[in-house]
């Protein structure tokens, strides 16, 4: 579709209704403002994330006072500075993690949320980042708070998350297992650095992990499945082990044996990112500044893509992550 541009607005991504990826559809939108504490991106590529599929759904409807224009994570070039912006210039190539609006060839961020890119990322990669390296990192090294020479367990490892957890945990010296559906998957999960991928339509995740360890089991589990996995995951923790809950397609409850709690002294705890605040989402993003830049600069960690469509082709981007084909990450490009 040619939308011909007028002054002040820019081609977007609409959501004209909730439903299947036909609803996703390009639109003329006003250039967003930046406000006092944001910056004005000109979006070169962003990043695509199961939540837009459930915002596109009518699922996961925007925080209050957010754009309704979908997207979470952008990369692009500083083109405006709010008023009280002093950290960053014009011109500044960042990527950047928002609540939404990252759809669009135009995208208002809070300057804490955004993270210069490493020379050595192209856009595409960098756009693949914000997402999924904040949600890893408050998950799995915050709350879940793994160590080197721990075990991880990590469910849909060749999804954009999965994909992240496993080098992030690899590069922090951690052993990594993983389930995934297919047994390409697997092998994909491997060569990130997964020592064993399980098939979890042929394989019992369980079994498999205290094979692995001697009976001992895992120290953490990233868990997106919830439901009937919540007692599995509590079977494969060893003592003191944690289980971080980030999102639950197997529905939000589940039966529980609580005595392992007591016995092997687990934890169970969970987030979602978007609903943070800005301060708390800035305080992720130091951290990853301090602690998983230098591995993005070296090229010890990489964000996988799966692939790239325009812009204008989002409805196509969204198929491919519903048909369950992807591993890694799908990326719009600007
Ligand atoms: N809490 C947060 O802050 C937060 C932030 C971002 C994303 N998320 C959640 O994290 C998940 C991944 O997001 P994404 O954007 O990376 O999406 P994605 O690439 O579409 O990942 C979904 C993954 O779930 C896996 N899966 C489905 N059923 C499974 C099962 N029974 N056992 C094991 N794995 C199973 C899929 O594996 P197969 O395709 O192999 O079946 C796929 O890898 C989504 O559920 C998303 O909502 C949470």
């Amino acid at each position: 579709m040619h939308m011909a541009p007028t002054p002040g607005t820019m081609a977007a991504i609409e959501i004209v209704a909730p439903g299947g990826p036909e609803v996703l559809r390009p639109a003329q939108r006003r250039v967003p403002e930046p406000g006092p504490a944001e910056v004005l991106i000109r979006v070169s590529a962003a990043g695509v994330n199961r939540p837009d599929v459930m915002q596109r759904q009518g699922k996961y409807p925007p925080p209050p006072g957010v754009t309704d224009i979908p997207g979470l994570e952008v990369a692009g070039e500083i083109v405006a500075l709010g008023t009280d912006v002093s950290e960053l210039r014009t011109g500044d190539r960042v990527c950047a993690l928002v609540a939404g609006g990252g759809y669009a060839e135009y995208c208002a961020a809070p300057a804490p949320q955004c993270l210069r890119i490493p020379d050595s990322l192209t856009a595409v990669e960098a756009a693949a980042i914000p997402e999924t390296y904040f949600t890893v990192w408050t998950n799995v090294f915050e709350r879940g708070r793994l160590r080197n020479g721990e075990t991880l367990l990590v469910h849909g490892g060749s999804s954009g998350i999965g994909t992240t957890a496993i080098q992030l945990a690899r590069a922090f010296g951690a052993r990594v297992f993983a389930t995934a559906g297919t047994d390409e998957k697997c092998r994909a999960c491997e060569r990130l650095g997964a020592e064993r991928g399980i098939n979890y339509k042929t394989e019992d995740f369980v079994t498999v992990v205290k094979d692995a360890t001697g009976a001992r089991g895992v120290d953490l589990v990233l868990d997106m499945v919830g439901g009937d996995y919540v007692p599995r995951d509590v079977e494969a923790l060893a003592v003191e082990g944690r289980l971080v809950l980030i999102a639950l397609q197997h529905g939000p409850k589940a039966e529980l044996n609580l005595l392992p709690l007591l016995q092997r002294r687990l934890w169970i705890t969970g987030s979602t990112l978007r609903p943070r605040s800005v301060e708390e989402k800035g305080a992720i993003a130091r951290a990853l500044h301090e602690n998983v830049w230098p591995l993005l600069e070296t090229g010890r960690c990489k964000p996988v893509i799966d692939s790239t469509f325009p812009l204008a082709n989002a409805a196509e981007a969204h198929r491919r992550m519903e048909s369950g084909a992807h591993v890694g990450k799908i990326v719009l490009t600007v």
